[in-house]
């Protein structure tokens, strides 16, 4: 690829395909926060991100909703390989506010399997919130073990490794503006389910 915001990155080495451009990630960001702004009107909803990955998507999204909204972080680390196959995480940062019989918002960049976020969703309908949605960017369904109820949802990807736009390899190329894949010689096998 040739592109000269992949220089400009300095990962023209790294990349094989843009997949998705930032102008095209904007828009859709953009038409996620309208709805979201027209269902929770009068709401003040939660808006709940977990670390780290999320950051750019939400703080996006975030600024193009219009109405008034709280928001809040959570941080969860896996646990050994097994735990990890069940999707149990544990909860390294919990929320800061009080969450019962309030309108939770909870945005992610990407579900693959699921397994994680449906843990996380369960934490959180224990402790008996008014409503609780989920915001997805980008969704992997081919890959999906547990049903998510999905409310808002950006793009429908392939089962293909991607990363920008907050998503990393070994914590890199979070920062990228677009939605790339990886040349082969850069990314080898998935890391996440081996
Ligand atoms: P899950 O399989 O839905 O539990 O996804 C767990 C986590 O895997 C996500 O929150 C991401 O951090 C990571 N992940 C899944 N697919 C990708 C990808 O294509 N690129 C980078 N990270 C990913
Ligand atoms: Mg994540």
């Amino acid at each position: 690829m040739n592109e000269p915001i992949l220089k400009q990155y300095g990962v023209a080495t790294d990349i094989q395909e843009i997949l998705i451009p930032a102008d095209e990630i904007q828009k859709k960001v953009d038409s996620l926060a309208q709805a979201i702004s027209r269902d929770y009107l009068g709401r003040n909803p939660l808006v709940i991100g977990v670390l780290k990955g999320v950051l750019f998507f939400m703080a996006d999204l975030l600024r193009a909703i219009t109405t008034p909204v709280e928001i809040d972080f959570m941080a969860v680390a896996n646990y050994s390989p097994e735990y990890r196959l069940q999707g149990v995480v544990r909860l390294v940062k919990d929320l800061e506010t009080p969450v019962a019989g309030r309108h939770l918002l909870f945005v992610e960049d990407v579900i693959d399997t699921g397994l994680t976020l449906n843990y996380i969703l369960a934490t959180l309908r224990a402790r008996q919130p008014a409503s609780l949605e989920v915001c997805v960017l980008f969704n992997k369904p081919d890959h999906r073990l547990i049903d998510i109820p999905i409310k808002y949802r950006g793009f429908d990807l392939p089962d293909r490794f991607v990363v920008g736009y907050g998503l990393d390899y070994k914590e890199r190329y979070r920062n990228l503006p677009f939605l790339a894949l990886l040349k082969p010689e850069i990314f080898r096998g998935p890391p996440l389910r081996s």
